[in-house]
């Protein structure tokens, strides 16, 4: 097969752990004899730099154009404490987003076995938790109508959705959930919101198409609870897209590192695989950073853009094998014995 791959390196970490996963996935192409075209593109503050646009128009060509996107991250310090920033590297994800249609983000949270102590929680909780956290991601509070009134002294963020959007995500949920374990988690705040009580009503009208599905409907607080509380419980979750963003980082934890969570966000167009970390500025240009989570997204891009499972599979049993052995960045090394990124990847990248 001929794989043509945009690659969106972005800022911090993300050149780094993308080129990590540009070798795991070269390895791939070699052994499973697929050719790869590689296309680079800007993103980003590295694309506000250069001309002045976060997600200019020549790289969403780009990401039109190919099969599949594997995308670093986004951010720089020097946006985050400037709040009358103009244009920000952040707008650049959102408008890749929207341009392509990502309206699924889909995080899994799992275990690994070597991991397990690292993980703030007790061992008992965290052991075979393995659930999927399906985030809306072009609608909400992030793409309503946002602005500033009265002389800028107050402001305001829409939270808005419709039917059809609503729908299309919660059927992709439940058709993964059927995949699955076969049990949905709705979460919402039906208590308060109006724009929660059109999701439970959406989701309450699919439900009874798919009756083979166990469905759970849960307040975004009693959610964040239940995460920590008892992981196992979960199998497939679905959330609008602020609820997702805040609920996914707290699911990052439970794994021991959040270094290693990849995404797949699908929709309309070109797919999206990229870590869930962001880019980390304090360890940017170090050779640090873990590059496990972007590695697993190329998994992810294997199994969901291509449908190459068996490739898919040989990526995450050797991230497994490296868990196992310790070959493994700072975050996670035991022993002070810890490998730099470029040696991960090439670690993993050999054994492939
Ligand atoms: C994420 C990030 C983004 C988000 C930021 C960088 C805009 O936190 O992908 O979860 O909030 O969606
Ligand atoms: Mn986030």
């Amino acid at each position: 097969m001929n794989l043509k791959i945009a690659k969106l390196a972005g800022d911090g970490i993300g050149p780094e752990v993308i080129e990590q996963a540009t070798k795991v996935v070269d390895a791939i192409a070699k052994k499973y004899n697929h050719t790869v075209e590689w296309t680079e593109a800007l993103t980003g503050a590295a694309a506000i730099d250069a001309v002045g646009n976060p997600y200019p128009d020549d790289t969403h060509e780009i990401c039109m154009n190919a099969d599949a996107v594997l995308f670093g991250a986004i951010g720089h310090p020097k946006f985050d404490n400037d709040p009358s920033a103009k244009v920000r590297p952040e707008q650049g994800l959102l408008a890749m987003r929207k341009k392509l249609g990502l309206f699924a983000n889909i995080r899994p949270t799992t275990t690994f076995p070597s991991l397990i102590h690292k993980s703030p929680l007790r061992r008992d909780l965290v052991e075979g938790a393995d659930f999927v956290c399906i985030r809306e991601l072009t609608g909400g509070i992030y793409f309503g109508e946002k602005g500033r009134k009265d002389d800028g002294k107050s402001a305001y963020d829409l939270c808005i959705y419709s039917w059809e959007e609503v729908e299309r995500i919660v059927r992709l949920s439940y058709d993964y959930a059927m995949k699955r374990n076969k049990k949905l988690c709705v979460v919402d705040k039906a208590n308060v919101l109006e724009s929660s009580r059109l999701w439970r009503e959406v989701a309450q009208s699919i439900e009874k198409e798919y009756p083979e599905v166990e469905t759970e409907y849960l307040f975004v607080d009693a959610a964040a609870m239940r995460i920590i509380q008892w992981p196992k419980g979960f199998d497939v979750m679905v959330t609008e897209n602020m609820f997702g963003d805040i609920l996914t980082d707290e699911a990052s934890v439970i794994s021991g590192s959040m270094g290693l969570m990849p995404s797949a966000s699908i929709g309309v167009h070109t797919s999206v695989f990229e870590p869930i970390h962001g880019s980390y500025p304090q360890a940017a240009g170090k050779n640090i950073a873990n590059p496990l989570g972007t590695i697993l997204s190329a998994a992810m891009m294997f199994e969901y853009a291509f449908d190459l499972k068996e490739e898919a599979k040989r990526i995450q049993d050797v991230v497994n094998q490296s868990l196992e052995e310790g070959a493994v960045t700072v975050d996670i090394a035991e022993d002070g014995k810890a490998l730099s990124t470029s040696e991960v990847g090439d670690w993993i990248a050999s054994r492939i």
